[in-house]
């Protein structure tokens, strides 16, 4: 349970941005939460603040050993006016899973999903309405001690920060291409690759920026060890539909568990679409592409939702997918999803929770 939230409301409301041009991640709400956490008090002091600067000391040792972790969900307006988030609780257990991988305190159940609640109660106002637009939360996590010793930081802030987003790829539900990286890795087994951890997009954005150079919306990575099978994509999971069966890759403790993911797989076996979880080798995908059993791929997360892909680059040559088309299943996948997240489909399966 969260003790008592102390709100400080801003006197200085800011204008909202055309709900046409939100982009992903450009703009901020009114106001963000924070909560400190020491070896002697635990988790305390949570706060609705004015969003605003955060001053940290410049030994604070997440700048030195990196020790910070995130999470991403969406709260929704509904039909009927109301506001719902998305599957919170399975965000707040990966949250605690990444927090224990890099050696930082784990919040106890209910007290993320509670915290949102408070804060979207007071930004209420920058939940964006038109379809395909949602207010993006970003809880994260970071070692606040002044140190420059090699260990655990004693003291972390919590801090939640919200964004009226639209896509996350530009042209919205438009296949993107992805690039296979061949030189670098995200993440090795054993490593923190299951963890939403900051230094995992950090080894990413040179990859990133190279499949930006070759037309790519994103980087297609390839497992540390063999340079073989598929992982995940920059920002999202990934699924394959082979010759009428859906397969995606087997978690292995390398690759990041999504809760759009988690809700894909549940989708599926409810609709009884043929489903294996399995390592997939880029060989097997390209072929497939090329002799056209290879009948649509998509990309799945948060930030995503469900996002099409066009076609695999691979060793230089572009393998396209569908005729560069949304395929049948990922368009019905995201009109299901899309539509339980604004109530606009009953959500049979308790995914969502009032905001
Ligand atoms: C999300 O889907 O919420 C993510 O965290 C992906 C992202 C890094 C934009």
């Amino acid at each position: 349970m969260l003790s008592n939230v102390r709100i400080e409301r801003t006197e200085s409301p800011k204008t909202k941005p055309n709900p046409e041009k939100l982009g992903f991640g450009q703009y901020f709400t009114d106001h963000m939460l924070l909560m400190d956490y020491s070896a002697e008090q635990g988790w305390h002091d949570p706060r609705i603040v004015p969003y605003a600067p955060l001053t940290l000391d410049p030994a604070a040792m997440v700048f030195h050993y990196g020790q910070a972790v995130f999470e991403g969900l969406k709260a929704y307006r509904t039909a009927e006016g109301g506001a719902q988030l998305f599957l919170p609780e399975r965000n707040a257990k990966r949250l605690n899973r990444s927090l224990e991988r890099m050696s930082m305190p784990k919040l106890e159940p209910g007290v993320l999903t509670e915290a949102i609640q408070a804060l979207v109660g007071v930004d209420q106002d920058w939940i964006p309405e038109a379809e395909g637009t949602s207010l993006y939360i970003r809880p994260f996590i970071i070692a606040t001690e002044a140190m420059l010793g090699v260990r655990a930081s004693s003291s972390y802030l919590l801090a939640i920060v919200m964004s009226p987003v639209g896509a996350y790829f530009d042209g919205g539900l438009k296949p993107v291409d992805i690039l296979v990286e061949p030189h670098d890795v995200r993440a090795v087994r054993g490593g923190t690759g299951a963890a939403k951890t900051a230094a995992n997009y950090a080894g990413g954005l040179k990859a990133q920026a190279a499949a930006k150079e070759a037309g790519c919306a994103q980087v297609l990575w390839l497992d540390a060890l063999e340079r073989k099978y598929v992982e995940e994509v920059g920002s999202m999971n990934v699924f394959f539909r082979i010759d009428g069966q859906v397969y995606t890759p087997v978690l292995n403790g390398s690759i990041l568990e999504g809760v759009t993911r988690g809700a894909v797989i549940e989708l599926l076996e409810d609709w009884d679409v043929m489903f294996t979880a399995r390592p997939l080798s880029i060989q097997e995908l390209v072929q497939a592409a090329a002799n056209g059993t290879l009948e649509e791929a998509f990309g799945t997360g948060t930030a995503a939702v469900i996002s099409p892909i066009g076609g695999i680059r691979w060793n230089g040559q572009l393998y396209p997918i569908n005729g560069g088309q949304v395929g049948e299943l990922s368009q019905k996948l995201y009109d299901t999803i899309t539509g339980i997240q604004r109530g606009m489909v009953r959500d049979v399966y308790g995914w969502t929770v009032p905001a």
